[in-house]
């Protein structure tokens, strides 16, 4: 969930949590495509290795290996920071480990969103030490504005603005993450204060 921007709570009318579209389904999915493409014009001829991050992740990675031609294999990695909400205290630690060597492999880091980079940072850092032969990263969205760590993606599928975003993915309290699309959650009035900051 991190994103640490709260999401907004809603004060007068409109008590019930909501969710706004900011990404349809069919956006997203057509912008896969575009990135399916170009991943491919970008190494013809070469197996390529997709390694998604737990859980958030899951969704563009399925649609994404989905939509590449060719030789295609992917395998899982999970983080998490210490004992905070978000990521910017930069503590990010491994909590469950790929399968399988990364090792001479080109690999495409797969990840729902870019917001703070603390937790691609480390994950390249990882990466980088195990040597594949190739290492770049697709993200479905980019929050250039919440950076704090100098990382970029290769390729993006949306910049947004800084916006509490759920769905094709994103959760809150672990709940949206089966939406198909992006969108922006606004909290009912009847929310409790302390939901709204875990
Ligand atoms: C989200 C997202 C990224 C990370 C990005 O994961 O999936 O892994 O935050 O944030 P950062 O750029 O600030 O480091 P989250 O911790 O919410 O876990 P989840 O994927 O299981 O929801």
């Amino acid at each position: 969930m991190p994103q640490s921007k709260k999401p907004r709570l809603q004060a007068t009318k409109a008590p019930r949590e909501s969710v706004r579209i900011l990404i349809t389904g069919g956006r997203i999915q057509r912008r896969i495509q575009e990135i399916a493409k170009q991943i491919r014009k970008d190494f013809p001829d070469e197996p390529l290795h997709l390694v998604s991050v737990l859980k958030g992740g899951v969704f563009f990675l399925t649609d994404l290996a989905r939509s590449i031609s060719g030789e295609v294999s992917f395998d899982f990695i999970a983080v998490s920071s210490y004992g905070q909400n978000t990521h910017s205290s930069g503590q990010v630690r491994l909590t469950r480990d790929l399968d399988s060597s990364v090792e001479g492999k080109t690999v495409i880091v797969v990840e729902d969103i870019l917001d703070t980079g603390m937790t691609l940072q480390y994950l390249l850092r990882l990466f980088e030490q195990r040597k594949p032969k190739h290492l770049r990263v697709a993200v479905l969205l980019d929050k250039p504005e919440r950076r704090i760590a100098d990382v970029r993606a290769d390729y993006v599928g949306f910049s947004i603005p800084n916006e509490f975003v759920v769905g094709y993915g994103l959760d809150y309290a672990e709940r949206y993450r089966n939406l198909r699309y992006v969108g922006i959650l606004t909290l009912g009035s009847d929310t409790k204060k302390g939901a709204a900051e875990k």
